[in-house]
């Protein structure tokens, strides 16, 4: 039997006769002495082996990184110089009685302690990169952060209710994953986006406050903070306004990071309104660690000779904004080349910049190619508007709303981080007051931004017939360092109203019937008024442990290619699998012919 875990052996145990289990992390041979590192989930733990007892000393000298064995033996002080500070076994050593080989192990494809790896590699291999104690570290923070939302909300009485992965497709904006029905040739399930219309109707049933923490698909492109399947705590309740949502949604939080990190969270948490968040910012998840922010100059560029400048200022949907950095005059030729190409990836064709070198002297005293262009108002505005200082230099961006808003607000962070005008630390706050709609220009029509079931503020209903582009949503995101942790809103409970918005996205009653009839059918059933929100579990403990990707906190992730590169998954299935389904696959029809 066991003992004890490896790492948790400690001066506790002096003189104590120990049965340990681990994985050899590695054997050194020190003239006839050979000490092995046993590691285990809980650490490393020091074992001797002494030539004295000759059939141990044997094992030992065949032991090779990543076997498995067992050791018994006893626990005694490691000697003076030798104590390493930094392991709670660092104080003491097992001189080994027995030693069992359990399992060899081929050689490794990487160690266990090396932190330059490839990814790919990793993955492949995810059995043995989950050995290391980043990773470990990473999945038990996973686990707490669980159990954490789990003790709060069942403190605050909500209960757990499961809801099919077997379903039909619920419109989050991704594409599905579907899944073909046998029993029904031709017809098939949607793997969910999200159990959004399953909660609605947990509350119409009655259950008040549900939660659950569940799996999503999205068939989407994939980013470090994105996985094609990916875990929400997702949660619903009746009766309560969004104030009230978002105060207990901002508890649960707060308590989680208290409990898992012992971290007090900043509280209140700001509140900003989603026009703010866009024309501060440049984006709908600001990260507040960065104190840069944007200048408004639309208004004052409609005049001025500089097309490039005046064109989108006068279009409609078109923006000029700058980006002051604070002693930017230092910013090297180079640096600013490399942050021009950065631009260009969010679609910006430049970035004009204007040195302040000595702003008393007017325009004389400022260095840039554009300034000639721009007319004594204009430099005014920018000056008086950003606060610009001698020595600062000034980023513009000009075009569609949206890619000024995508270019300047990444380079606001990206600066913002490289050079130091960002804080440590933690930053959350709510993004409230989204647009109901947003236009898609390719396909002519309006899209829901957060999903069709979100209400619209209170005196918006008649803009979703009338003007569905000024109709603003109940919806509330909650964003942390820059990152959307969390989305949600009220929905709507009425199903004249839900029946309009389908209207507005271009979804035809016998469509929408067709769709969502169960869901309209359950509004006319007392429907009570209801809300929500759904965490994104990954990205929370991405966060948390300070993990450059989202991947580094699930035990088995796919890649940015959507493949599991363990199990070589999605594959070819067998043609009789494929017959029982009822399906034929296109490209095989095409190689034949
Ligand atoms: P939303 O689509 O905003 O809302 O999703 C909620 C949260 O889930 C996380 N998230 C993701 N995490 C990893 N990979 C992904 N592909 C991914 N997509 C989303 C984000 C996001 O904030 N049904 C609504 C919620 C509601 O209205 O209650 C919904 O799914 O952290």
């Amino acid at each position: 039997m066991r003992s004890e875990y490896c790492g948790l052996v400690s001066r506790g145990h002096l003189q104590q006769t120990i049965t340990v289990y681990g994985w050899v992390h590695r054997r050194r041979d020190h003239g006839g002495v050979i000490f092995i590192d046993l590691r285990d989930r809980e650490g490393l733990l020091q074992v001797v082996c002494d030539p004295d007892n000759p059939a141990t000393f044997r094992i030992a000298e065949s032991l090779r990184n990543e076997f498995v064995v067992r050791v018994t033996g006893k626990v005694r002080p490691r000697p003076d110089g030798t104590v390493n500070a930094n392991l709670v076994s660092g104080e003491i050593e097992v001189l080994a009685g027995e030693i069992e080989i359990l399992n060899p192990s081929l050689t490794p494809p990487f160690m266990m302690d090396d932190d330059n790896l490839s990814e790919n590699v990793r993955l492949e291999y995810r059995f043995l990169d989950l050995r290391r104690p980043q990773m470990q570290k990473n999945l038990r923070l996973r686990y707490k952060t669980a159990m954490a939302v789990r003790v709060f909300l069942d403190q605050h009485g909500f209960i757990d209710i499961e809801t099919p992965m077997l379903t039909r497709s619920t419109p989050e904006g991704a594409r599905d994953y579907l899944v073909p029905s046998r029993v029904h040739p031709g017809e098939f399930f949607a793997l969910p986006q999200s159990p959004q219309l399953f909660k609605q109707l947990l509350m119409v049933s009655g259950f008040d406050r549900y939660y659950q923490i569940v799996k999503c698909f999205r068939d989407e492109d994939l980013r470090a903070d994105r996985q094609p399947e990916f875990t929400q705590i997702d949660i619903e309740t009746s009766f309560m306004n969004q104030l009230e949502i978002t105060n207990l949604m901002e508890e649960l939080i707060v308590s989680v990071f208290k409990s898992v990190l012992d971290v007090d969270l900043p509280q209140p948490f700001p509140r900003m309104q989603y026009a703010d968040a866009m024309a501060l910012y440049g984006s709908d998840k600001p990260d507040l660690r960065v104190s840069l922010k944007l200048t408004e100059l639309t208004d004052a560029m409609k005049g001025v000779a500089f097309k490039v400048f005046s064109a989108p200022a006068n279009a409609p949907g078109g923006r000029v904004a700058g980006l002051l950095i604070p002693k930017g005059g230092e910013l090297t030729r180079g640096e600013i080349d490399a942050y021009t190409e950065f631009v260009g990836v969010y679609g910006a064709r430049g970035l004009a910049y204007i040195k302040f070198n000595e702003i008393a002297k007017g325009r004389d005293g400022m260095q840039s190619p554009i300034v000639k262009n721009l007319s004594d108002d204009a430099l005014k505005v920018i000056v008086e508007r950003s606060g610009a200082r001698d020595g600062d230099l000034m980023f513009f961006g000009a075009g569609t709303a949206k890619v000024v808003n995508d270019a300047l607000g990444a380079l606001r962070v990206k600066i913002g981080h490289e050079k130091g005008y960002a804080q440590k630390g933690w930053q959350p706050l709510w993004v409230l007051d989204f647009p109901m709609f947003e236009w898609d220009e390719e396909g002519k029509r309006w899209n829901a931004m957060h999903h069709p079931f979100t209400a619209p503020l209170d005196g918006h209903e008649d803009f979703l017939d009338s003007d569905p582009g000024q109709a603003v949503a109940k919806a509330h995101d909650m964003v942390l360092n820059g990152w959307e942790i969390g989305g949600g809103s009220i929905r709507i409970h009425h199903q004249d109203v839900q029946s309009k918005v389908f209207r507005a996205l271009n979804i035809s009653a016998e469509d929408a019937e067709a769709k969502f009839g169960f869901l309209l059918q359950a509004l006319q059933y007392g429907a009570p008024p209801h809300g929500g929100v759904a965490f994104g579990l990954d990205r929370i403990v991405t966060l948390m442990t300070g993990s450059e990707s989202i991947r580094d906190v699930i035990a088995f992730p796919k890649t940015q290619r959507a493949q599991c590169l363990l199990t070589k998954a999605p594959n070819t299935v067998d043609e009789q699998q494929l017959r029982e389904l009822h399906i034929r696959l296109r490209q095989a029809e095409t190689k034949k012919a």
